[in-house]
């Protein structure tokens, strides 16, 4: 049938010992047509129990001196091997699993390449092929009905070949499938190094690229419906608000604009109340003049700027006044409706952007609540800071309307230029935003499915991070760790690509089905990976140190067992645009 080389001499628990004939440690072997490869370490050999054959991997190998004493003094020697079984062939199909072991005697017989592809891929009908196994050099076939609904983590170091296989196992996917997946999934890339924005993965007509860019203005932006933009949840992100004051207080602005939607005076109202209530109040505050200023500057109107800056603030007295002609404004109102009445009336409230609105909102619910002594100005001075320092950049990147198109299969979103600051709350946004929209409109059992793909992700899921309030940390995590623990329900599915496993939140590396490991060599990382990986085995799980470019551990869920794949590299055009930097090109002679 085979080639048998040996025997089963020895059983200790799921640990195989074999007496190898001698001349069986060829590398590769052919035999009736078939190709075989030879006993060594990490290869597979069969054990006939029955009609069963049971597949063991081979751990380990050694020789066994004797002496034997017949003939002068010649010595002989055994070799042996040690192999654990790791599932077995009943009538032609593998099962995974140690349901049978060997017994003494059974003999051992090499394993047909063909077989060896039929353990770790079952059907080669529907060939899902993004690479080949290591060592035996066969192509494998992923089976993409289990790992395009679960979440995927892909792990190495610098330059270990992430990229690239992330971008591989997409490209495989929309090449084989395009035609049936359009209008029932949607992909979204977070592309922190702008390594997909060309003619990666999909041709141009599948999907929408959009460059977000701080730096310069009129370069495509995010669209956010208003009703998404006005939302306690949104700002609170987009603001970092501290929960305890801050956020109630962004839930009174919302909550106030609310109130009066439709009414297209209100806020113009609003304003001009605001104005004569700062300076009519029983106890007026000092804090509320530099923040009536704020609303001038933004609403355009110049003469009350001017007005504006002619008032001061009276330490001893406690009361506006202005300092030419030492005018008190006291709570009867004369001042304010001589002087400052006129000019407020002047002002409009046309073409102000949802961004404006904000500002101007919040320093109108602030100046309230500060004459009524709701809240303490330094709790919330630090929030409006920020929403004023943000508000250039926010500008530039998210656009508030509410027309979508969605309609494509594939989004990249590429925040290569975006600051950081930007980088770190829009893939919370982004997030979000998809989320919810697929959380509203899925049916259950999901008839569509939504695939967020996050290469470089410990730019946001890292557990520890400096420079940032707790709160928002907590609030960051807690979005992604409730995508990833109820996302499947909803058919939404993550796959990260990232260079530090240790760093991202355990719970979310938890949750990951699948794993795509390339090279790591710190402890801390392996160490994360023994304790998460249930299915990682010894074998693999120390070879991760030293795996070559591009060659990874796939393990989890969807597979029966862990094997080594060296995946094929995309072609030139397809590329992520992360290439190694090629010092011969670069620093070569120029004449
Ligand atoms: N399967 C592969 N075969 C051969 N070369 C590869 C393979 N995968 C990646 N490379 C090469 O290795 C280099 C780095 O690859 P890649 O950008 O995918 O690494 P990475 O793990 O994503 O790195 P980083 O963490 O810095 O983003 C590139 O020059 C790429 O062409
Ligand atoms: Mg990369």
């Amino acid at each position: 049938m085979t080639i048998k080389i040996g025997e089963v001499i020895a059983v200790h628990g799921t640990k195989v010992t074999l007496k190898i004939f001698e001349d069986s440690n060829k590398d590769t072997l052919y035999y009736n047509g078939d190709k075989y490869k030879g006993v060594s370490i990490r290869e597979y050999i069969s054990v006939q129990r029955g009609f069963r054959d049971i597949v063991c991997i081979i751990e380990g190998e050694y020789l066994d001196e004797r002496k034997f004493e017949e003939d002068g003094k010649k010595t002989y020697y055994i070799r042996k091997v040690e192999a654990k079984p790791i599932g077995y062939f009943d009538h032609g199909i593998f099962n995974e699993g140690i349901k049978f072991l060997p017994m003494i005697k059974d003999s051992a017989f090499l394993l047909q390449e063909t077989k060896i592809s039929e353990i770790y891929s079952r059907d080669h009908t529907d060939a899902f092929v993004i690479g080949k196994m290591l060592k035996e050099e066969i192509p494998i076939s992923l089976p993409w009905q289990r790992l395009f609904n679960s979440h995927i983590g892909i792990f190495g170091n610098t330059g270990s070949g992430k990229s690239n296989t992330l971008a591989k196992l997409y490209t495989v996917l929309f090449e084989q499938k395009l035609e049936n997946i359009g209008n029932k999934s949607h992909f979204i890339i977070l592309d922190f190094n702008g390594e997909y924005t060309e003619n990666q993965l999909v041709g141009g007509n599948y999907k929408t690229i959009l460059h977000l860019n701080t730096q310069t203005a009129g370069q495509d932006r995010f669209p956010l419906h208003s009703d998404e933009f006005w939302n306690l949840d949104t700002l609170s992100i987009l603001f970092q608000a501290t929960t305890n004051t801050q956020r109630p207080f962004l839930n009174r602005v919302i909550n106030g604009r609310k109130r009066y939607i439709g009414n297209d005076d209100s806020l113009l109202n609003y304003i001009k109340g605001t104005f004569r209530a700062a300076f009519t109040a029983a106890s007026p505050k000092p804090e509320t003049l530099d923040l009536l200023r704020g609303i001038a500057k933004i609403l355009e109107a110049n003469n009350l700027s001017d007005g504006l800056q002619t008032i001061n603030w009276h330490g001893q007295g406690q009361k506006f006044y202005i300092g030419i002609s030492e005018t008190w404004f006291q709570s009867d109102g004369a001042a304010y409706n001589s002087i400052l009445s006129n000019i407020v009336e002047d002002i409009t409230v046309n073409d102000l952007d949802s961004l404006d609105e904000l500002v101007v909102r919040a320093n109108l619910q602030l100046i309230r609540d500060l004459i009524h002594g709701y809240v303490q100005f330094e709790h919330i001075q630090p929030l409006l800071k920020r929403v004023e320092s943000s508000l250039s950049s926010l500008k530039k990147v998210i656009a508030i309307s509410d027309e979508h198109d969605n309609s494509k299969l594939l989004t990249v979103i590429s925040l290569r230029k975006c600051n950081q600051e930007m980088k770190k709350v829009l893939p919370l946004l982004i997030a979000k935003h998809f989320y919810h929209i697929h959380k509203n409109t899925v049916e259950t059992p999901p008839n569509k499915t939504m695939h967020l793909i996050i290469d470089e992700a410990h730019n946001i899921l890292s557990q520890q991070s400096f420079n940032e309030h707790e709160s928002w940390k907590d609030y960051r995590l807690e979005l992604f760790e409730e995508i990833i623990k109820e996302g499947r329900k909803f058919g939404m599915f993550i796959t990260l690509a990232s260079q530090r496993p240790a760093d991202i939140s355990p719970t979310i590396v938890s949750q990951i089905h699948n794993f795509f490991i390339h090279r790591l060599v710190n402890d801390r990382d392996l160490f994360l990976l023994d304790n998460t990986i249930s299915t990682l085995d010894n074998l693999s799980r120390s070879l991760i140190p030293n795996l070559a470019k591009g060659s990874c551990i796939v393990t989890g869920t969807s597979f029966d067992l862990p094997m080594v794949l060296e995946v094929n590299r995309l072609d030139i055009a397809k590329r992520p645009n992360s290439e190694d930097v090629d010092l011969e090109m670069l620093w070569a002679e120029t004449r």
